[in-house]
């Protein structure tokens, strides 16, 4: 098995969605859920953008121990001396910086030639170098690089002392299988590149971050960088617990491993959640409220008989309640006689045949039913009995 790095930014890619901001002591608390996740490295934030952020990370370096704390830099001296006087306390720490390669970022945006950027990237390293053993290079933008430009600065970064080159699908324009070539070029073509990890960070303005980090692996990246709840810019990055748990279920595709304690992914989501107020839709994988619950009478009654017919992964597995069974209009008898059961009512078959369609009445009108309508129409049924 491979065993895959997980690089979580949800402290800062994360905290880059719009609306939200943690205060030091939020991001700290967070930072310890991911060390209890088991993520390798934590990058805790971007120290130039706020004094807020740099005594955050400064914190997260001094009391998280576990993963690599890392700090992101432009590729400038202000930028990487903040960040290395901010991860400075840390066991483990890197400076991750950065430079956009992409025609429209250099052109319009840095408005310097790609003989200018490259050289900038070889500075930013090596002066990185100077402060932490652990440097990784980013090529913002790099799906949308050429990528006889992307093999020559990585090859570059990498002669200048970089331990993780950086692939990011910075706007989501990558799709799998295109994604997939363009890492496997990388690989094949930039010198040097077996002594260091290559990392993916993909966002998902079309929804495929997730697929895109996956078929990276498959194509060889050593690194996913995603955040739990898949929070981030615009639509967000790559979901931590969707990458961790498709990896996991489908082994036996990827053949690799993540270092994941996944019975921490729910609590991670709960917490993420609860301090960034941006809420997990229901239908979230992995860690949406309905993401294990069941509720036509076909999917309940395989379920009672096998969890495997309907489930592909156990709902503890990644830290929540064995799967439920929700009642509603779909819903079927033996998902109904083993609700009125764990409330303690056994009844013969004619009286759960005359309960089951005052059910499926209440059903029709109300979009899911709850304990306390059952308990309801047991009482109901007596009465009139
Ligand atoms: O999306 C991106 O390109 C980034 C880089 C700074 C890695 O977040
Ligand atoms: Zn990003």
């Amino acid at each position: 098995m491979r065993r895959i790095k997980i690089f979580d930014t949800t402290l800062r890619d994360g905290e880059q969605s719009p609306g939200v901001t943690l205060t030091p002591e939020e991001k700290l608390a967070i930072a310890h859920q991911l060390a209890r996740l088991g993520v390798d490295v934590i990058e805790a934030g971007f120290p130039i953008a706020s004094p807020g952020d740099f005594h955050a990370v400064r914190r997260i370096a001094q009391e998280v121990r576990g993963p690599t704390i890392a700090a992101l830099a432009r590729a400038a001296k202000p930028d990487i001396e903040r960040a290395a006087e901010a991860v400075a306390p840390a066991e483990n720490k890197r400076i991750h910086t950065f430079i956009a390669t992409s025609p429209v970022h250099m052109e319009k945006k840095l408005r310097l030639s790609p003989d200018e950027v490259v050289a900038r990237a070889r500075w930013a390293v090596g002066y990185a170098k100077g402060f932490v053993d652990d440097v990784e290079f980013s090529a913002e933008d790099a799906g949308r690089s050429d990528p006889d430009f992307l093999v020559r600065i990585f090859g570059e970064a990498i002669r200048a002392g970089a331990t993780v080159i950086n692939i990011p699908d910075t706007v989501g324009y990558q799709t799998p299988w295109q994604f997939a070539e363009l890492v496997r070029y990388v690989i094949e073509n930039t010198p040097g590149i077996e002594n260091v990890d290559v990392s993916v960070h993909c966002h998902d303005d079309l929804g495929l971050a997730v697929a895109n980090s996956l078929a990276a692996v498959r194509a060889g990246a050593t690194q996913v960088e995603c955040t739990v709840n898949g929070i981030g810019e615009r639509a967000g990055n790559a979901s931590l617990e969707e990458v961790v748990m498709a990896l996991y279920t489908r082994r036996d595709v990827f053949g690799a491993e993540t270092g994941i304690r996944t019975r921490e992914l729910y609590r991670a989501s709960q917490l993420v959640a609860r301090l960034t107020g941006m809420v997990v839709p229901p239908n979230k994988a992995v860690v949406g409220a309905n993401a294990f619950s069941h509720e036509s009478g076909i999917h309940q009654d395989g379920v009672l008989k096998a969890r495997e017919t309907y489930e592909i992964m156990d709902a503890e597995l990644v830290g929540r309640e064995a799967a439920v069974l929700v009642l509603g209009k779909h819903s079927g008898r033996h998902a109904f006689k083993k609700a009125l059961e764990e409330l303690g009512y056994t009844f013969n078959d004619e009286e759960v045949t005359r309960l089951f369609t005052r059910f499926k009445e209440v059903a029709d009108r109300k979009k899911q039913v709850t304990a306390e309508d059952l308990v309801a129409l047991v009482e109901d049924q007596r009465t009139r009995a």
